[in-house]
């Protein structure tokens, strides 16, 4: 049994997301996460994640160890007291670390898995929440946005904590993903924004309400195939970033590269501090890709979001 997941980018609302604003994501098919389970000859359900350097028996692994809780909630909410044995083999292109969903991609793809193994038939709401509940081991406070547009591969138009909202392409959009290879982590970003916030609510609310207007400006955007009109977008939503303290020198860097090549609008995308930054661009995206390596981006990612109807 095997199953695969996207990896995804933000294009407009991280973290005003957190705090009720809407947020659009898209899924990016170019990395993935693959889960393969077969039966094992030998007792137990064993797990491999090279990339990781995971390997082990579930019961031999820390009971921290996310994967391993992730297996667990799921066995005990398909109320399944003795599974087979299995052996589980997790791979990943996502990077880790990056803003592009890695955690996210590895959940949906290993509960897909499972539920094909053990016989279980999982749709997707199910395996949404399933895969909020492992979010919520990886970050402090998740808004949800990533496990939401990896389980349903397609654009989202996303509020924390309302039905998901159908987001309409007019026209398809090429985005070109420049990694500044720095590793970052969500939660602390998440936790200190919040930090920043309960110090000063008033400043914070304008900040994300701004971010806000921004994604609902771009879904109108996006529905009537005014697509160039995002870049301007994509730069006022990356100066907002700057203000919540989440971009970083090499973020700004690969942004610059990225708007000087010709792109139309960039910005950082994620949970910032490092991790990815994502370019629109009209046409070729050659121009702006070698213009990203350049400026030392480590992995560039040309991308298009497909029209939806
Ligand atoms: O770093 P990523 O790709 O997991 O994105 C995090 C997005 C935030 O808005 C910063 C957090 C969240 O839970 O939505």
């Amino acid at each position: 049994m095997r199953a695969s997941a996207p990896g995804k980018i933000i294009l407009f609302g991280e973290h005003a997301v957190v705090y009720g604003q809407p947020a659009i994501a898209v899924p990016v098919n170019e990395v993935h996460a693959d889960v393969s389970i077969s039966p094992s000859a030998r007792n137990g359900i064993w797990m491999k994640a090279p990339a990781v350097g995971l390997s082990g028996e579930l019961e031999a692994l820390p009971p921290s160890q996310p994967v391993a809780q992730l297996i667990r909630t799921v066995l005990a909410e398909w109320n399944i007291q003795s599974p087979p044995n299995l052996e589980i083999l997790i791979e990943s292109t996502v990077p880790v670390a990056a803003g592009m969903g890695s955690g996210a991609a590895v959940s949906v793809a290993l509960i897909r898995a499972l539920a094909g193994s053990l016989g279980h038939s999982a749709n997707d709401e199910e395996v949404n929440r399933l895969a909020f509940e492992a979010e919520r081991l990886h970050h402090a406070t998740p808004s949800g946005i990533d496990n939401t547009v990896i389980t349903y591969g397609r654009a989202v138009y996303y509020m924390k904590g309302q039905p998901l909202a159908p987001l309409k392409v007019a026209r398809p959009i090429t985005l070109v993903i420049g990694d500044t290879g720095v590793g970052a982590s969500t939660k602390e970003a998440v936790t200190d924004v919040r930090r920043q916030r309960d110090a000063e609510p008033a400043k914070w609310d304008v900040l994300f309400a701004q971010a806000g207007d921004i994604a609902r400006s771009a879904r109108e955007n996006l529905a009537s195939g005014e697509w160039q009109k995002l870049g301007p977008l994509m730069n006022q939503n990356h100066a907002l970033l700057v203000q919540m303290t989440v971009s970083s020198p090499e973020l700004d860097r690969l942004v610059q590269a990225a708007r000087d090549a010709g792109a139309l609008g960039a910005k950082m995308s994620g949970g910032g501090r490092g991790g990815n930054m994502i370019a629109l661009v009209s046409g070729s995206a050659a121009r702006v890709a070698d213009a990203l390596s350049n400026s030392g981006a480590r992995r560039v990612i040309t991308t298009t979001v497909p029209a939806t109807r």
